[in-house]
């Protein structure tokens, strides 16, 4: 339990900014970490990613791209009046570019792969800056 409560109190500080702290609530059973569903969904995001990552460097290609990722644009957000007509662009581009690493071409998987992390990262830098260090690891060298 100590262990939960100890990676929780990370996602908080990696989280976008003051806003997650009253996502915390305390109950007689201990801390819990109210998530919202868009914060749920880019963890997902994040873990598919790291598992792409670590299949491009065996040289293998990423199988089938994550319908559930389609919820970028639905999905409810820590604070609603993130999604603005900008996030719907950036939502657009970077699921463009994730769409590519899924699809066999004659480009690079690095290069597209590199592509749709980058692409996350132009959203954060508009939005929720807290995970860019953490996305950037996705990034391959
Ligand atoms: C269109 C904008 C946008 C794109 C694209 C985007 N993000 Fe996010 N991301 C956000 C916003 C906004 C939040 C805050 C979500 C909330 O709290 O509701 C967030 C939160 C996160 C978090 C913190 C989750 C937590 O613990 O609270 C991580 C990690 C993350 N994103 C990783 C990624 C990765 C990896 C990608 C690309 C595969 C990505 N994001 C693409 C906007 C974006």
């Amino acid at each position: 339990m100590k262990k939960i409560i100890i990676l929780f109190s990370i996602i908080l500080f990696v989280g976008c900014n003051s806003r997650k702290e009253q996502k915390v609530e305390i109950t007689p059973k201990g801390n819990f970490y109210k998530q919202s569903e868009m914060a749920a969904l880019m963890l997902l995001m994040y873990e598919t990613n790291a598992q792409n990552k670590q299949l491009i460097l065996d040289g293998k290609q990423p199988k089938e791209f994550p319908e559930e990722f389609l919820k970028i644009h639905t999905a409810q957000l820590t604070d609603s009046t993130d999604r603005t007509l900008e996030f719907k662009t950036f939502s657009d581009f970077y699921l463009r570019n994730m769409k590519e690493v899924f699809e066999p071409s004659k480009e690079s998987l690095i290069n597209k792969h590199n592509t749709a992390i980058n692409s996350c990262i132009t959203c954060h830098q508009t939005t929720c800056v807290g995970p860019i260090p953490k996305i950037k690891k996705l990034l391959i060298q």
